[in-house]
């Protein structure tokens, strides 16, 4: 499908109202709109921004295309929460259009100065001969929750030695000074993360490069962020442009991370391990992290992908974010688990207890579109273990652990309606472990598993019919004690 500039950036309000009741009768006939995960209304969701605790609630924006399921012109939706687990829509927050956000208000973050929110964002601009000019804009949001926007770009250019791919400033504050991070591509076409100090977030200068050591690594680095942890310092960030490498790298463009000494604010050095890969999932992209009030790093992200189509794109409707997860690190790893105000969604409980010995077994009670599920297993001398879910007649998403090869597998080739399978139907990752515990999140179009209680991660949607509910547990060539215990959401 070929679409012409008018149609990428149309704005809401081009829309009759005709066409806006008949976007919103096509979403609510879909199948597979989420029940506990934040969702567009109607349109395209992709980035988390501005993620924020402010005068007593959690506010979430993210990008939102409104009048497609493609990437059109972005405006910021506005969630909040006060706990982390039940969101509110709130409606636009930033709306795109004005001189420095001509052609979409692009990804940002959000930090608090002076009783008020400050959103910094990428404005996407097009001049006449459609070459793209971006800005770093503010937007400021008061106790009324009344977001304003400035006119005046806080960071105007680009500085030499990048293209116009230069975009998502991630703010934060140390020893009383504003830093940011934004994405950018060298002029070479590799792709980088640059760094900007300022006193007051309204006048900013360029310090330069994140000097990584990572010279050639993609083309373009996006939606970065960094923090600090255990006086360790993380930089996340989402390179496009690597090919895969065994068990990495398998989706179209990465998110992961490098732990390292904090850098060094005044050289931009950051001595840093491995890049490593945030999610083993199929749908992951764009994280960005914030602070809670207790001091706990919390982290969400888009659970999807740019570039790749989605089953509910024919309903009007695509994405959705993922559910927050708290970050610690462990021997330069980032672990990540579900936060413990997710427990606030939990209804009624089921369990069961078993010996598996090459069979496959469903307990009464234990099934559902839309659940935790915990399982626990243990002393297996079965070659291979694990769990059916969403399963019927025709479908089932299948989470193993292969003991011979010592690997966690995801297999989605059967669930549901497919999903470009160019990118494959299978994702694996190494685990070294005696026990194995898998918690999942499942939900009407989605799953999030926590395997051995955050030391990997596998985030996918799914598209299985209502009909499949079952959870069958299962054990191959040999046996498996396993302890599941289910709460309905
Ligand atoms: C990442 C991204 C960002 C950009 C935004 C536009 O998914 O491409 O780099 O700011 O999405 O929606």
């Amino acid at each position: 499908m070929t679409l012409s500039r008018e149609q990428k950036y149309r704005k809401l309000n081009q829309a009759s109202p005709e066409e806006l009741e008949q976007l919103k009768e096509q979403v609510a006939s879909c199948p597979w709109r989420q029940s506990y995960h934040i969702q567009p209304p109607f349109g395209l969701l992709n980035d988390p921004n501005g993620f924020a605790f402010y005068e007593g609630e959690y506010h979430l924006f993210y990008q939102w295309f409104p009048l497609g399921t493609f990437h059109g012109m972005k405006y910021w939706y506005h969630t909040k929460s006060t706990d982390l687990a039940h969101w509110e829509n709130v409606g636009i927050g930033i709306e795109p259009g004005d001189p420095q956000d001509s052609h979409g208000a692009y990804s940002g973050s959000g930090i608090v100065k002076d009783g008020e929110l400050y959103l910094m964002y990428t404005g996407n601009t097009r001049n006449e001969e459609w070459r793209r000019l971006p800005y770093q804009n503010l937007a400021i949001m008061n106790r009324e929750g009344k977001i304003t926007k400035r006119n005046e770009p806080v960071i105007a250019v680009v500085p030499d030695g990048y293209t116009d791919h230069f975009r998502d400033p991630k703010v934060w504050r140390a020893n009383g000074e504003y830093y940011c991070v934004i994405g950018a591509q060298r002029t070479n076409g590799t792709g980088c993360a640059v760094m900007y100090k300022s006193q007051d977030l309204l006048s900013w200068s360029f310090l330069g490069e994140v000097s990584t050591g990572l010279d050639d690594f993609g083309y373009m680095w996006e939606c970065p962020d960094y923090f600090e942890l255990n006086q360790q310092g993380v930089l996340l960030f989402c390179p496009q442009g690597l090919s895969p490498e065994g068990d990495r790298f398998q989706n179209i463009y990465q998110s992961g991370y490098m732990v390292g000494k904090p850098v060094d604010v005044r050289t931009q050095k950051f001595k840093h391990g491995l890049f490593q890969e945030l999610d083993r999932g199929f749908d992951f992209y764009a994280p960005q992290t914030t602070e809670t009030p207790d001091g706990r790093r919390i982290l969400v992200a888009w659970m999807g992908l740019p570039d790749v189509g989605y089953p509910t794109d024919h309903n009007g409707w695509a994405h959705c974010l993922t559910l927050p997860r708290e970050l610690t690190l462990r021997d330069g790893k980032v672990i990540q688990q579900p936060v413990r105000e997710l427990k606030h969604l939990r209804k009624e409980e089921v369990t069961a207890e078993a010996v598996l010995h090459n069979e496959t077994k469903s307990f009464s009670g234990l099934q559902g579109i839309s659940y935790e599920l915990i399982c626990e297993f243990a002393d297996a001398d079965a070659e291979c273990f694990g769990i059916e879910f969403r399963a019927g007649n025709a479908d089932k998403t299948v989470l193993a652990y292969d003991r011979n090869t010592k690997k966690v597998i995801l297999d989605r080739s059967l669930s549901g309606e497919t999903i470009v399978t160019d990118y494959g139907s299978e994702r694996r990752c190494s685990l070294d472990s005696e026990k194995i515990k898998f918690q999942l999140f499942v939900d009407t179009s989605s799953v999030e598993i926590f395997v051995n209680d955050g030391e990997e991660v596998f985030t996918s949607r799914i598209f299985p019919s209502m009909e499949s509910t079952e959870i069958r547990f299962f054990a191959q060539g040999g046996s498996v004690t396993c302890q599941a215990s289910l709460w309905k959401i």
